[in-house]
């Protein structure tokens, strides 16, 4: 029996050295669908192809405040740019509205990108939009991206997972769709779940949380370790511990976005920090 033909194999075999990107087989972004795209942390280049692909061809994109306005730099040149984040302060748009204006630019027919940062499925209301598209019926694809927990790590010289230390690890927000402290977080479980807690949106209720995982049986003595604007080149790192976490934030005002790392990973930072002077030049990453 013969096996059948597998073009990703034919692609493969005849594609040696350098290949121009424009050239290459993506697939095709139809007028009348929605891509949900993660635009990474921050650094451009940390961005898909996929997702550069798409900015390519989309005729709207519809943004994020976290995204980095020098990504919208590869957005083809006609595409209408529409920005759904917060404004001076103001409520950010109604995830309703949000997705009814997808919905409604899709049925266009437009090819509409949807640029969220970092992972759409994480902390990104990806899954909500995608939910709206699939029951209006409007056809999408996701497109991951690298998270701000996975990215502002490695920036930081944290691994996220070590096989001598750092065997799982936790990723939660610290505060829920009105602001407040999540209510459905067993605090008690994640204390003592893994080694390491990687948390979004934390600045808020951080006392809290930090008081909520010691409480938890903690080791107070942990590092709190917080990245903010991870991966851009203002990227800066504090560190303090779980059990002085008021009265280091009573002094000190983390930049956000920031991403909130508790466990034992002082270590890794003190070898590992290699995001120096000369690496923040790059504008690109
Ligand atoms: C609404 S969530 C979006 C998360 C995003 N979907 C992701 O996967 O990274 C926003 C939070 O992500 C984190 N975040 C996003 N970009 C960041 C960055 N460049 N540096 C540090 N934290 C970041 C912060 O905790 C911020 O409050």
């Amino acid at each position: 029996m013969t096996n059948p033909p597998n073009p990703a194999q034919n692609w493969t075999e005849t594609a040696p050295g350098f290949a121009r990107l424009d050239a290459e087989p993506f697939p095709a972004f139809e007028p009348g669908t929605v891509w949900l795209v993660g635009a990474g942390p921050g650094a451009p280049g940390l961005m898909s192809l996929m997702a550069y692909h798409a900015m390519q061809q989309a005729d709207v994109v519809v943004y994020d405040a976290l995204v980095n306005p020098d990504i919208l730099r590869w957005v083809r040149p006609g595409a209408e740019l529409v920005y759904a984040g917060k404004r001076g302060g103001k409520p950010s748009a109604s995830q309703r509205d949000i997705s009814e204006r997808l919905i409604e630019l899709a049925r266009a027919p437009a090819r509409v990108l949807r640029l969220k940062g970092g992972d759409p499925f994480i902390f990104g209301r990806g899954g909500e939009e995608a939910q709206a598209l699939k029951q209006a019926g409007v056809a999408f694809r996701i497109v991951p991206g690298i998270s701000a927990g996975i990215g502002g790590l490695a920036y930081a010289g944290i691994p996220a997972t070590h096989r001598d230390l750092n065997h799982s690890v936790i990723f939660l927000t610290g505060h829920d769709a009105t602001g407040a402290l999540p209510a459905n977080v067993d605090w008690r479980a994640v204390a003592t779940a893994s080694p390491v807690i990687v948390m979004y949106m934390a600045i808020k209720h951080l006392p809290e949380i930090a008081a909520a995982l010691i409480a938890g049986g903690r080791d107070p003595a942990d590092t709190v370790t917080i990245v903010s604007n991870a991966t851009l080149p203002h990227q800066s790192v504090l560190e303090t511990r779980l059990g002085e976490v008021e009265a280091f934030l009573a002094h000190n005002t983390p930049e956000t976005p920031a991403i909130v790392v508790a466990g034992k990973v002082e270590h890794w930072r003190s070898i590992l920090d290699w995001f120096d002077a000369p690496a923040r030049e790059s504008p690109i990453g």
